[in-house]
């Protein structure tokens, strides 16, 4: 069952955040579906283990042909590996950086993405939605190199992709986050090996503080409810030391030691993206 983020007459926004099976293998994954009226757009729909469901859900608001875009943060496998089905069972563009419109057509069958794809250029935009728009804010190397976040004027919630993510199961996924100290170490790690080097957290939140957020859902992990967390997370966040920032040549040497295929090296999620030291 997805969960109602905002809901008035004619608009409303959800999010499904168990539909990727929990045995460790895929990282937890939020997909999104606003309705404007008898329209809409599905956000970062995922892959196959969520296409079913997103589209049931669909389906209790308006039929697939009215579907209006299927909107894409970036082009990961998390993000937008069903597109060739998304493109099959509905009307619906693909809207997705320019730096991605030649990467796409990979994911689906030859010559069904004709026609299909609004290219964005890097400064966004404002999309008509049913009677209302949806904004493209650009978030270019955050933690990839095209990206864009989808803010609603309507609900004031901004999808923030991988901005703001925390590694979470489905059911704490499912909780939105009101206590933001308690909350960071779930965020830490993946924050300081994905995004790509502070000076862009810093052009982005400067960017964000001008804008009215009630709230900040990634895609995964759990919802930033209210003034406050939100404020304490674009303080932590924009004097953060990420990526680039963080590697030097240590990190770049032609390797000595041997990967053995037999026993793999098989570190959990979690492990995988602690700081480095
Ligand atoms: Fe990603
Ligand atoms: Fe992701």
């Amino acid at each position: 069952m997805p969960i109602e983020l905002y809901r008035d007459r004619n608009h409303a926004c959800y999010m499904f955040t168990d539909l990727v099976d929990e045995d460790g293998q895929a990282v937890q994954a939020n997909q999104f579906l606003i309705v404007d009226d008898d329209t809409g757009a599905v956000i970062d729909p995922g892959g196959n283990l969520a296409y079913n469901e997103v589209y049931m859900g669909m389906l209790k608001h308006f039929p697939p042909q009215k579907l209006s875009y299927v909107l894409a943060s970036h082009a990961d496998p998390d993000i937008i590996a069903a597109l060739d089905r998304w493109l099959s069972s509905t009307k619906a563009l693909l809207v997705i950086s320019r730096v991605w419109e030649r990467f796409v057509p990979h994911f689906t069958k030859a010559g069904k993405t004709e026609n299909r794809v609004i290219s964005v250029a890097d400064a966004g935009g404002r999309l008509p939605l049913g009677r209302h728009e949806i904004w493209l804010i650009p978030a270019h190397f955050m933690h990839s190199e095209g990206n864009f976040q989808f803010y609603d004027p309507v609900s004031r919630i901004l999808f923030s992709g991988d901005l703001g993510v925390s590694m979470t199961t489905g059911a704490q996924a499912a909780r939105p986050v009101t206590d933001f100290k308690s909350h960071l170490p779930l965020m830490e790690g993946f924050h300081r090996r994905y995004m790509v080097s502070n000076k862009i957290l810093r052009l982005w939140v400067s960017m964000v503080r001008r804008l009215d957020i009630a709230m900040i859902v990634p895609q995964h992990g759990a919802p930033l409810l209210g003034a406050k967390v939100i404020s304490e997370f674009l303080d932590w966040i924009e004097n953060l030391s990420c990526g680039i920032d963080l590697f030097d040549e240590r990190a770049y040497q032609v390797p000595t030691a041997t990967i053995d295929p037999v026993v793999r090296p098989s570190l959990p999620m979690l492990q995988t993206l602690r700081k480095p030291n």
